[in-house]
């Protein structure tokens, strides 16, 4: 039985903060910011939204076109959760109206949330191929103004609907992972601002891809010539590249241009987007299926997940005939196109107005309200969604 991704959705902020305006603001050339890392714009998100909001915008652009009583499991990935102990999967079932005969739940492993979720996702419809599983992919990356990471900020989510015979992509029995204790990006509980080593995460981002690539050849025999692409997570995207430049001269000259080119195609909304962490490598997925005109049914596509601390995973899926049907290309870039440009003033106000790390009452800017779902504020400690009038 064939299992995979049958429908994609993808949410992100309706506020940008233009990284031309923000490396002037910072006194840096902007070319280290667009050409060195990566990143043309960086969406903002107010305190209206968090992981909860975010992934519900991401589900809804498809929850009304499937049969929502087979969904048998919600799985919510991130590493910016709004509660130590409840977990946001819960509350989204709410705002999508699912059926309450229903397993939800939070995955945390960094960057890698999302692909723990679609593992787990695709052992369930295994057991159960009659159901369906929801997972989400949501972030917020917060690295704090002025600091080193602040250029690879961002925020977003990307809902998957996983089941048999799927729509969209299969995703392969072909895994290979590995897990090593490193401290190379965290955040400890007191701080909504993550701790990133930033050379030597990149190091071990390079390194994990490596060792789980090389270690995938082995297992499977098979070599770069059997994809059409490969899609990375994408913590800026000259970071993929960088872990990509490693495996491609074991191909000729003309297909790593193919794979460049497909590469480029797969940076498209990160580069307007920034790190959604756990959301950020189904992101690039989204961005390659709907920007490159050249991947076509029967296509192997890579995916390689990597979440700090650190766990790595490379895997396949394979694309389903008409699979373009059920993708929102056009609206995805008319939505990006019309985003409010804040000035860096502007986007450290938003920045700064955030939900205190305190039992006090709070209520969020109504000035930027954005998406279907929205956090209004929180009430003796229980945080306030609405859906809003479409
Ligand atoms: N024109 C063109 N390029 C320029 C330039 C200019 N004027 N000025 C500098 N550059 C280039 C540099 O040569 C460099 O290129 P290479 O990386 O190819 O050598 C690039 O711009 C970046 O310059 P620096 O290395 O000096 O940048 P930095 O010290 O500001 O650090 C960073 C960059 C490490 C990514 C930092 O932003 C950071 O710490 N980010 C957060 C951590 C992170 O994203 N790590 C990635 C792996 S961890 C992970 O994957 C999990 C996750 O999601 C966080």
């Amino acid at each position: 039985m064939q299992i995979g991704i049958d429908r994609l959705g993808m949410y992100s902020p309706h506020f940008f903060v233009d990284l031309k305006d923000l490396a002037e603001a910072r006194g840096v050339d902007p070319n280290k910011f667009i050409i060195g890392i990566g990143q043309s714009e960086q969406a903002v998100a107010p305190s209206s939204e968090d992981v909860v909001t975010m992934g519900a915008n991401a589900a809804a652009e498809f929850i009304d076109d499937i049969d929502t009583s087979k969904v048998g499991l919600v799985i919510l990935g991130t590493e910016t959760g709004i509660d130590a102990s409840k977990s946001g999967a819960v509350i989204i079932q709410r705002l999508l109206g699912l059926p309450e005969w229903v397993r939800t739940y939070e995955i945390k492993q960094a960057c890698y949330g999302g692909t723990a979720g679609l593992m787990t996702a695709r052992d369930y419809v295994a057991a159960h191929p009659d159901k369906t599983a929801l997972v989400i992919a949501a972030d917020i990356a917060r690295y704090g103004l002025n600091s080193g990471g602040e250029v690879t900020q961002g925020a977003g989510a990307v809902a998957m609907l996983i089941s048999a015979n799927p729509a969209i992509m299969t995703i392969n029995d072909d895994s290979v992972f590995m897990s090593r204790d490193i401290m190379d990006f965290w955040r400890p509980v007191y701080t909504d601002l993550a701790l990133a080593k930033g050379k030597y995460s990149t190091e071990q981002y390079i390194k994990f891809f490596d060792d789980v690539w090389a270690r995938y050849q082995q297992q499977t025999g098979l070599t770069l010539d059997d994809f059409a692409a490969v899609n990375f997570h994408l913590p800026y995207t000259k970071m993929g590249l960088k872990a990509f430049w490693t495996a491609l001269p074991e191909v000729s000259e003309d297909k790593q241009t193919a794979l460049l080119d497909a590469y480029q195609e797969s940076t498209v909304y990160s580069r307007r987007i920034g790190n959604i962490y756990t959301g950020s490598l189904y992101l690039g997925l989204v961005s390659l299926l709907e920007n490159d005109g050249h991947v076509q049914a029967g296509d192997r596509l890579g995916m390689f997940s990597y979440g700090s601390g650190a766990v790595g995973e490379f895997f396949s899926g394979e694309l389903q005939e008409g699979f373009a049907r059920f993708l929102h290309a056009d609206a995805h870039r008319e939505y990006l196109d019309s985003r409010q440009r804040l000035s860096v003033a502007e986007y450290e106000r938003v920045f700064n107005n955030k939900v205190p790390y305190s039992a006090d009452d709070y209520s969020a800017d109504p000035q930027y309200l954005s998406g279907r779902y929205v956090l209004t504020g929180v009430e003796n400690q229980e945080r306030q969604y609405e859906e809003r009038p479409e």
